[in-house]
């Protein structure tokens, strides 16, 4: 884990603002979420754009260049191009040598393509893998629903990983799906009959916002997530106090502190950064990594437990040293 970066949109949008189009309050949405404000990507700017910039980043911290890249990992479920956009950003950077591909997994997405990227190392097929984890869900949300609407920000997230012949930084991790509950998130597609031919018709249609049995969700996050991540620890043999840093899914400060609380992780080792970002989906883990190693806060050697939780449903964990 060589290098990491982010970025986001610099228009923000606080809870007060969001009080003018919906019946809210700031009091309501930070004492139920802990999120204030949220970025959100203007009609003129890209996923290509925000998640290459968070890539440069990254890049530039592992001192490398884009042709050092074998492989880039695209985590998102907010494409420019529903055919894919991580080739859009390979030729963004100028990293002609790498194959490029989209992940999707929702909230989980930065997880289940850090254990993706590592098993191509593991394998020896790639040494250099970009992985970004980049979403806008603003354009997404149905910003007329105030139990949604304000949850969710835009941004994106990247590290580099590079093999090390020596030592695997992955040292555990747990992945889960369950397709059984998949309706309490959904940003699903909806056809409509069109008719080609008296006996063929086709369904065209849209995408449509964002749905959320909201409380359903809340209960599957605070159940699983510490099942998930005492399962990775597991297998990295290692207890919980070895945990220097629980980066978890920015989803909500409730969440989060449930989490900590159940696995007894003090809040001293709690990255939380949703006040400023809101949920930003696949972005969310590696905005927050970013930020605390470009404080300084996590160092080189430090064990990093991060999970990831949401629409599937997914959810996962890895347990990582930071560093070369
Ligand atoms: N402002 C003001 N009132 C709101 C509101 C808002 N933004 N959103 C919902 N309410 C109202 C509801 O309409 C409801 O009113 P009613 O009792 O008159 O019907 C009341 O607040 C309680 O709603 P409820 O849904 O029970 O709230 P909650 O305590 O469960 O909190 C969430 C709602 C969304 C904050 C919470 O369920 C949550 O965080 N769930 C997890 C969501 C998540 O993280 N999703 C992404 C996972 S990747």
């Amino acid at each position: 884990m060589t290098g990491s970066g982010s970025a986001a949109p610099s228009r923000a949008l606080d809870n007060q603002d969001i009080s003018h189009f919906v019946d809210t309050s700031d009091e309501w949405i930070a004492s139920r979420t802990g999120i204030r404000q949220r970025r959100l990507a203007q009609p003129d700017q890209s996923l290509k754009t925000i998640a290459a910039a968070a890539a440069r980043n990254a890049l530039e911290m592992a001192g490398i260049t884009p042709l050092d890249v074998d492989l880039i990992i695209l985590a998102t479920s907010t494409p420019d191009d529903l055919f894919g956009t991580a080739s859009q950003i390979q030729a963004e950077l100028g990293a002609t040598k790498a194959v490029a591909f989209d992940l999707t997994a929702a909230c989980s997405g930065f997880v289940f393509g850090m254990v993706t990227a590592a098993q191509f190392i593991h394998t020896g097929a790639y040494q250099t893998v970009l992985l970004i984890g980049a979403d806008l869900l603003s354009r997404w949300v149905d910003w007329s629903d105030r139990r949604t609407c304000v949850l969710f920000g835009d941004g994106a997230g990247a590290i580099v990983m590079q093999a090390n012949p020596d030592i695997n930084h992955l040292l555990g991790f747990e992945l889960r799906s369950d397709g059984t509950q998949n309706s309490c998130l959904t940003l699903a597609y909806q056809p409509q009959p069109r008719e080609l031919t008296a006996e063929t018709i086709v369904g065209q249609g849209n995408f449509q916002p964002i749905q959320m049995n909201g409380q359903e969700v809340y209960r599957f996050a605070v159940k699983k997530v510490p099942e998930v991540i005492e399962k990775a620890l597991f297998r990295a043999e290692l207890s919980v106090a070895q945990v220097d840093w629980l980066v978890l899914h920015q989803a909500n400060q409730r969440i989060l502190d449930a989490v900590a609380d159940r696995l007894g992780i003090p809040a001293v080792k709690v990255i939380s950064n949703m006040a400023r970002y809101g949920n930003t989906s696949a972005a969310s883990i590696p905005i927050a990594l970013d930020e605390v190693v470009r404080e300084g806060r996590i160092k080189p050697g430090d064990v990093i437990a991060a999970s990831g939780f949401g629409a599937g449903l997914t959810w996962g964990a890895t347990i990582f040293r930071w560093g070369k």
